[in-house]
């Protein structure tokens, strides 16, 4: 190859466009180019792979990427949505079905996972995250590489996964998005650095590096994070990408002086292939020929390119020829299941719901009620509007048109428009349980869109006060992509579900857990703020010196209390988060009793099973997700209140027991000590077996 060719193999565009021009032809003949991202119809990328395979000199396939975020054209809950459904096979089966509908059409690789782990719901891109805890985003990582993956990268039915943001891009500061991250390296390794490498270990084959600069060096820069942990500790051999510009971006970061600065930094650092900006052609062929750029490396990079063709079996597949992929019976149903699982109850007053069919009619109120496209969320490149199923429809098709009375009250998330609010108020008059569905559209959560309040925009929380002077029961459905604080509109219903951006199938999984076909099973992955000023709160902090008490309770938000003791909390709104990290109800309770440890001393190297009994104590089945937590009482680096270590979801029929038990060597009870070494060390655990962070039945153990 010549020294234009390895750096095409390096380069990725998005300029094939519909139809594609001459001198891309031209310059893909010449293998100027090694992938395209986001670009070009089923039909462009067939005809632009014939030309790369039979016209350019050497014949290499091209990669075509596509960010296939939750869904190509069946849409999946959000990806925050999916964690909150703690069912890692089930989120396997949405990647995998994304996967053959991307392939399908050309796609054989996408820039999912995202893997960042978010604490601040300020940050828009918190929706594509799998939540604030490094063991559950790790467990739905390597779920993600399996599904999109499949058993082998050459299934023409797989796409290679990319995990990305690499690294600490959830850390922004402010939640400003594309914003600096200071992290030190001993919570970099104990928190965001995990997803990352279960994504390695479950063989992801390429790496994406982060937009921010981590601790001062930008992410696409960065040889600590790209050649000294990726390389050399985590032994990967996959390939790295860049983020859109992330290269040339390092210039307005203040730490290239040009472009071809850039391309230096980044290649050395490891990056190998460039998205969009073009320093790598430009400027790579002067480096290497001044010794800026050792010949080597860039020898290994198209190495690493090359073999993630061959091992998608790129060379050996026929010339493609254009398809288009449908939703399916298969992929709709689990695109069903996955909303439904991703659904939160957060509150049940009375026990409203669920519904009886005997019901005599519903008001159907809210911007959210029947919006296609906002149901879907961010990053949705190929989903359709017109195959998405909305709660209006389906509860149509549920009850007949003439049960639901329907008024949206605002046009969108963010009208402030009160005309149509009597209408509203009316419906609800007419009806016997109202049914308000409020939230996000999809553009106010997602890349770039940042927020500095969490509260439902425009005129929802009016919207509520008027429909509220009816005096019927009501249920608050919320479809957001992120955590939303909504105290006094919570105050004034009954009942809570939280379904972020629940995609396609969002109105059926909907309908059917309104109506008791079906019982909500998710729990939060992440922290819900009583407040934005609380912001981050987290579950796995740790205690400071001076804990707050449960007798501090009780503060007026708002309304500072006379200041009196002398702990970590505000003195105008309670120290406890909104909503717990693991919370969610069910259509039953659920009992937690009688937590056994199998030993109380455990030798170092040795095993623990803790177990307690789960008891259904509802009228009906269930599935409840089980969820284990430790605490390292006194450690050399002081360890978080509460860590997760392990969760299972287990189906009870009524009055049913079942023992839940996990197994913890002492490896899995290791922390990152002061010196950035794994350890255990030998103490005292506390270990709780629970329904989320909060509560649960606890027990203890000692390591000796
Ligand atoms: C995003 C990436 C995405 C890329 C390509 C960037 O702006 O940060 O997550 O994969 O664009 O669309």
């Amino acid at each position: 190859m010549t020294i234009e060719e390895k750096v095409g193999q390096m380069s990725q565009s998005t300029s094939l466009a519909t139809p594609f021009s001459e001198n891309i032809k031209q310059e893909i003949r010449q293998g100027r180019w090694g992938s395209f991202l986001n670009a070009g119809s089923p039909a462009d990328r067939a005809e632009a792979q014939r030309i790369a395979r039979q016209e350019s000199r050497l014949g290499i396939p091209l990669l075509f990427g596509r960010d296939v975020i939750h869904g190509y054209r069946t849409i999946f809950p959000i990806p925050l949505g999916q964690a909150a459904s703690w069912d890692p096979a089930l989120v396997e089966a949405a990647a995998r079905t994304a996967a053959r509908e991307a392939a399908a059409e050309g796609i054989r690789w996408t820039f999912a996972p995202m893997l960042d782990i978010a604490r601040d719901p300020r940050w828009g891109r918190i929706a594509e995250s799998p939540g604030e805890d490094p063991y559950l985003a790790s467990v739905l990582a390597a779920a993600l590489v399996r599904g999109f993956q499949g058993a082998s990268l050459d299934d023409p039915a797989s796409v290679a996964a990319c995990a990305k943001h690499y690294a600490g891009y959830g850390a922004a500061e402010g939640g400003r998005d594309y914003n600096s991250t200071w992290i030190p390296e001993l919570l970099l390794r104990q928190v965001y650095l995990p997803p990352f490498h279960a994504a390695a270990d479950a063989g992801v084959a390429t790496f994406m590096t982060a937009f921010n600069a981590l601790n001062g060096v930008p992410a696409s820069g960065n040889s600590f994070l790209l050649r000294e942990i990726l390389r050399n500790e985590w032994k990967y051999s996959g390939m790295v990408v860049s983020d859109y510009n992330a290269v040339t971006e390092m210039i307005a970061h203040g730490y290239a002086a040009d472009a071809s600065d850039a391309a230096r930094k980044a290649v050395n650092a490891g990056v190998e292939m460039e998205m969009v900006s073009t320093s790598f052609r430009d400027h790579l062929p002067a480096l290497v020929k001044s010794g800026d750029v050792d010949r080597k490396t860039i020898d290994n990079a198209v190495r690493n390119i090359l073999r993630l063709k061959f091992r998608l079996g790129l060379f050996d597949e026929p010339i493609p020829s254009p398809a288009t992929s449908h939703v399916t019976p298969d992929s709709l149903a689990v695109a069903e299941r996955l909303a439904t699982e991703s659904t939160v109850l957060l509150k049940n007053r009375n026990d409203l719901l669920p519904l009886s069919n005997s019901i005599g009619s519903l008001a159907v109120i809210g911007p959210l009620a029947d919006s296609r496209v906002d149901q879907m969320g961010t990053w949705v490149m190929d989903g359709r509007a017109g195959d998405v199923q909305t709660p209006l429809a389906a509860l149509r098709q549920m009850l007949g048109d003439s049960r639901v009375h329907y008024v949206p009250g605002l046009r969108s998330s963010r009208d402030t428009n009160q005309q149509e609010f009597s209408a509203a108020r009316e419906a609800a008059g007419r009806s016997d349980v109202v049914l308000l569905f409020l939230g996000e559209e999809q553009v106010l959560s997602g890349e770039a869109r940042s927020r500095a309040y969490l509260n439902l925009p425009g005129a929802q929380d009016a919207l509520v006060d008027a429909v509220a002077a009816a005096g019927k029961p009501m249920v608050a459905i919320v479809m957001a992509g992120r955590p939303l604080t909504f105290r006094e509109t919570a105050d004034k219903v009954d009942a809570i579900l939280y379904a972020w951006h629940p995609g396609t199938m969002g109105g059926p999984a909907l309908a059917g857990l309104l109506f008791g076909r079906t019982v909500p099973s998710g729990r939060l992955p992440v922290t819900f703020p009583r407040s934005v000023g609380q912001v981050p709160i987290y579950y796995a902090h740790l205690s400071t010196g001076r804990p707050p008490l449960a007798s501090e309770l009780g503060v007026p938000a708002g309304t500072p209390v006379d200041p009196h003791g002398y702990t970590s909390r505000y003195i105008d709104l309670d120290f406890t988060p909104e909503y717990a990290f693991g919370y969610g109800l069910s259509y039953t309770t659920f009992e937690y009793s009688n937590l056994r440890v199998s030993a109380a001393t455990v030798p170092m190297g040795g095993t623990v099973t803790v177990s307690a009994d789960v008891t259904n104590r509802g009228s009906r089945e269930a599935p409840e997700t089980v969820q284990l937590y430790l605490h390292d009482v006194a450690a050399s680096v002081a360890q978080p209140v509460r860590v997760l270590k392990g969760f299972r979801r287990v189906i009870l029929k009524s009055g049913a027991t079942e023992t839940v038990t996990f197994s913890l060597t002492t490896n899995d009870l290791a922390f990152y000590n002061e010196k950035l070494q794994p350890v255990t060390e030998p103490g005292q655990f506390e270990v709780w077996i629970a329904p989320d962070s909060a509560g649960g039945v606890k027990g203890s153990f000692t390591v000796k």
